[in-house]
């Protein structure tokens, strides 16, 4: 694994999740791994836990973390092939890449969709042309199709919350005021695929996901039904796969409440908006693992940045 972009990238799921709990007993056990390397974490997007626990799971492993919101802070980036670029970037992506590589030992890029652009989106124009252009290993912090570090976070998650063999485990779209990317629920999607659990989907008409990523999963569109005997509730928004990029609008009787889980644990991968998502009464209850999931961010990304730091050493 030179690169780790897609929860594809994981060839054992049991036990790249048997490491990370081990990596969570003994946080420092590596701490001299990446001593006197450096990390870059670049952000075209927003972030809160990914920018803060993948600079925890680097400071752990003794890297030094270089953090930059390269949409606000950098000269504007192009991507296209042969542009003439006499609008508003200055720098090309196959300079940016090169350069940056001769700061950093490794690159981690957040780079979310335009979610107009569908065709744009599926090439992951901005993820592609950093593992193109640089010369260091390249990690997604959440690209226009994948978020592969949320979806190893989960699986963690899921395994040692769960208490049968093979737990049942749904994920349901949820309303929300806005069009959201499609990245978290693909990456949670492969990443039960890879786990032994019993996975279902549950959302209204039209918000399929995309086949090619969804493949043989049962896909409900009916809440209660997919519910039943649930062990886990993952919650996520997106917006229509079919009419690209749209929030279909209605459908705010999806809207997750104590009475429709039940028993089950409850996951977000957060941000989340209380009360359009999710009512108070599951996120304040015993029963919500958010916390919990966010912790494991860190886990998940020190995981993923050892594997890189030993085949590299
Ligand atoms: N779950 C997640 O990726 O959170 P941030 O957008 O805050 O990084």
């Amino acid at each position: 694994m030179k690169n780790y972009t897609s929860i594809n990238d994981i060839d054992n799921i049991n036990a790249w999740i048997e490491e990370a709990k081990e990596i969570k007993q003994e946080p420092l056990k590596n701490k001299e791994l990446g001593k006197n390397k450096t990390i870059g974490l670049l952000f075209f997007n927003s972030s809160l836990r990914t920018r803060l626990s993948t600079q925890k799971a680097a400071l752990n492993l003794g890297l030094d973390p270089i953090v930059m919101n390269v949409s606000g802070d950098a000269w504007g980036i192009e991507f296209g092939d042969g542009t003439i670029m006499n609008g508003n970037t200055a720098e090309h992506i196959k300079e940016a890449a090169q350069v940056v590589s001769q700061y950093c030992n490794i690159i981690a890029v957040r780079a979310f969709p335009t979610l107009t652009d569908k065709e744009k989106d599926e090439s992951e124009q901005v993820l592609t042309a950093f593992t193109k252009h640089a010369s260091v290993p390249i990690v997604s912090m959440e690209s226009a199709t994948g978020h592969p570090l949320q979806g190893l976070t989960d699986a963690i998650t899921i395994s040692e919350n769960s208490t049968k063999k093979k737990p049942k485990v749904v994920l349901s779209w949820a309303p929300h005021i806005k069009a959201l990317p499609h990245a978290v629920a693909n990456s949670f999607t492969q990443a039960m695929q890879k786990m032994d659990v019993e996975f279902v989907i549950a959302n209204p008409k039209g918000y399929n996901l995309n086949p090619e990523i969804t493949k043989n999963t049962p896909i409900y569109h009916n809440q209660e039904e997919a519910f039943k005997d649930a062990d886990f509730v993952y919650t996520k928004n997106w917006s229509s796969y079919e009419t690209y990029g749209e929030n279909l609008g209605g459908n705010e009787d999806w809207l997750i409440t104590k009475d429709k889980i039940g028993a089950a644990k409850f996951m977000h991968c957060l941000p989340v908006r209380r009360n359009v998502v999710v009512e108070d009464a599951v996120l304040d209850s015993e029963n919500s693992l958010v916390i919990e999931q966010a912790n494991n961010r860190t886990f998940a990304a020190q995981l993923v940045l050892k594997k890189i730091l030993m085949q590299e050493a």
